[in-house]
């Protein structure tokens, strides 16, 4: 060993030392999965939507366009299961205030369909909190078919 691989040969031990250290730190229970969200600029409970996401861990990319029925078009979102925003994670599409939870889950299940769906913008929906109103709503399935299932029911 030279005399310069000698005084690097420590230093890369404690780069490898932090790079572990930094992969096992940043490494919650949930893997912080990634979800693209396109959203009205002028919509305040889009924004609560994407905020309700961050807090249970999932990585945003929120991006502001002037219209978001063709993206929803394009997703096989029909127009009776549309909402405000569209979201875009692996191979599914999330339409409107579909709880965090319900993502997990289908994540995790990986179900046969295009995606989730609350139709509409209830209140009491994560990102529609108006005090402590809460009005049922269902979380639906969007398929190919078009003809949607209960997911959850909230
Ligand atoms: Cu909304
Ligand atoms: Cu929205």
């Amino acid at each position: 060993m030279n005399k310069v691989s000698s005084y690097l040969a420590p230093s890369f031990i404690a780069l490898g030392i932090i790079s572990i250290f930094l992969m096992t730190t940043s490494t919650p229970s949930f893997a912080g999965e990634e979800i693209t969200v396109y959203k009205s600029p002028a919509c305040s409970c889009c924004k609560k939507w994407v905020d309700h996401l961050k807090k249970n861990g999932f990585k945003v990319k929120a991006y502001d366009v002037k219209d978001v029925t063709p993206i929803k078009q394009r997703s096989g979102v029909r127009p009776e299961q549309a909402s405000c925003h569209t979201a875009l994670i692996g191979d599914y599409v999330i339409e409107g205030h579909v709880p965090a939870k319900d993502i997990k889950r289908l994540l995790k299940e990986k179900p046969k369909i295009k995606g989730l769906t609350v139709p509409g913008m209830v209140v009491g929906s994560p990102g529609m909190e108006q005090g402590s109103r809460k009005d049922p709503y269902k979380v639906m399935t969007i398929t190919e078919s078009g003809s949607g299932k209960v997911y959850a029911e909230y």
